[in-house]
């Protein structure tokens, strides 16, 4: 009998109805063949979790509460599956946990646990001088950006190496100082792409820092008229749309420029703010569906009318391919060691123990600026 049947696992449930995440035991679940089990001792929260908890019928009819939620993890590993062959038992990993996905749909593989399983293709070994905590930040806003940046159905970009060969080509990355934003505007630079980015003043220095060499404020009344008017003269690449409303203003943008008329989109049409108390029923509900719908054609008519291209991005599409192994494998290993790619936006710890998770649930909810809220284990 392996010694890892005796490990007690806890997790932060879900429970039925919009209710408070529940702190209570799990089983412990053996990885797969190509799985490996992490010893969690950080986790990060994205929007994606809080929404789930508010809207969760309708973005993830799939999932049946109680259920564990998260897609961050950063810890030890402590079993290997049966083809695994980068990671050993001990090593020191973050990973993106896909549990949540319609062909996954298993609470063993949700991140918000002690325990938590991911596949060995999205996971990177970390340096022992980096945190845990400050790691975490990575993996689904990483995954993300680089589903935006580089499937083949998406903006098809080059992909990143250590040594990137300058394309002469010009990214749009709406919404720089998001957690998405900070990975594509690094991952980009790494693929050899000028990058344009836009954010609040107060992070224009944070944006050029990860590689963006010009930033402009989202909320400008100006902004699409002066970002047509830095890319005059340059080849576009396309724009990945990051934040509320982004989608408009990029379809504004690359309608008036030279390239690849193609948006990736990242943000849902509608936002979940107002379902925000998870202790209520959803009454804001159908109001929200209406308005998916209409805002979802008012931009399929722009961008028809425009002759755009765009697709929304499911973060963790890149585990069906070979985007998957490019990023966690070949590309984000020495990246990070050599420092040539850093965890950004830097963490929000929040709390210390699963207890805290549904506080990193509230303040994630209520809104960060370049910031990652981030739990310790
Ligand atoms: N499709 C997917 O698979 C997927 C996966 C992950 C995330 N997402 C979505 O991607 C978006 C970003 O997620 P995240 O975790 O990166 O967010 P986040 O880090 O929590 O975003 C916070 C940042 O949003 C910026 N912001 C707010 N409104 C904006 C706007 N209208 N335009 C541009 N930036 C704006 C703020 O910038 P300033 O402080 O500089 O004003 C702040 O720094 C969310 O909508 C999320 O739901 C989608």
């Amino acid at each position: 009998m392996p010694a890892t049947t005796a490990l007690v696992n806890t997790a932060a449930w879900l429970p039925p109805k919009h209710a408070a995440l529940e702190v209570r035991s799990a089983p412990y679940t053996r990885p797969g063949p190509d799985e490996i089990v992490v010893d969690n001792r950080a986790l990060a929260v994205n929007p994606l979790e809080w929404m789930i908890q508010v809207a969760g019928n309708l973005m993830y009819p799939w999932l049946k509460q109680p259920f564990i939620l998260g897609s961050d993890v950063a810890g030890e590993v402590v079993e290997i599956g049966s083809s695994v062959t980068r990671f050993a038992v001990g090593d020191r990993v973050i990973g993106h946990a896909v549990g949540t996905d319609k062909d996954s749909n298993s609470s063993a593989r949700g991140a918000f646990q002690r325990y938590a399983i991911v596949f060995e293709r999205l996971a990177t070994p970390i340096p022992s001088s980096m945190p845990f905590a400050d790691a975490v930040v990575l993996p689904l806003a990483l995954s993300t950006a680089a589903c935006g940046l580089f499937l083949k159905d998406q903006l098809a970009l080059e992909y990143p190496t250590a040594d990137p060969t300058p394309t002469g080509k010009t990214l749009l990355v709406w919404g720089g100082s998001t957690s998405v934003g900070s990975n594509a505007i690094q991952l980009a630079v790494a693929a050899g792409y000028d990058v344009i980015s836009t954010a609040s003043p107060r992070n224009f220095d944070y944006v050029t820092g990860l590689g963006a060499t010009r930033v402009f404020d989202y909320r400008s009344p100006s902004v699409v008229g002066d970002i047509v008017a830095a890319l005059t003269g340059r080849t576009v690449a396309g724009a990945i749309a990051i934040g509320k409303g982004s989608a408009d203003p990029c379809a504004d943008i690359l309608g008036e420029s030279t390239g690849n008329r193609f948006i990736a989109i990242a943000t849902p049409a509608v936002s979940f703010e107002r379902l925000a108390d998870v202790s209520g029923p959803n009454l804001e509900l159908p109001r929200i569906l209406a308005r998916l719908v209409s805002s979802s054609v008012a931009l399929q008519l722009k961008t028809r009318r425009k002759g755009i291209r765009s697709k929304f991005i499911w973060g963790s599409d890149l585990k069906k391919t070979e985007l998957g192994a490019v990023i966690y494998e070949n590309f984000l290993p020495s990246a990070i060691a050599d420092g040539r790619f850093v965890a950004a936006p830097k963490p929000l710890i929040v709390g210390h123990g699963l207890e805290s998770i549904q506080a990193g649930l509230d303040a994630q909810r209520k809104g960060v600026s370049a910031r990652k809220v981030v739990i310790t284990l």
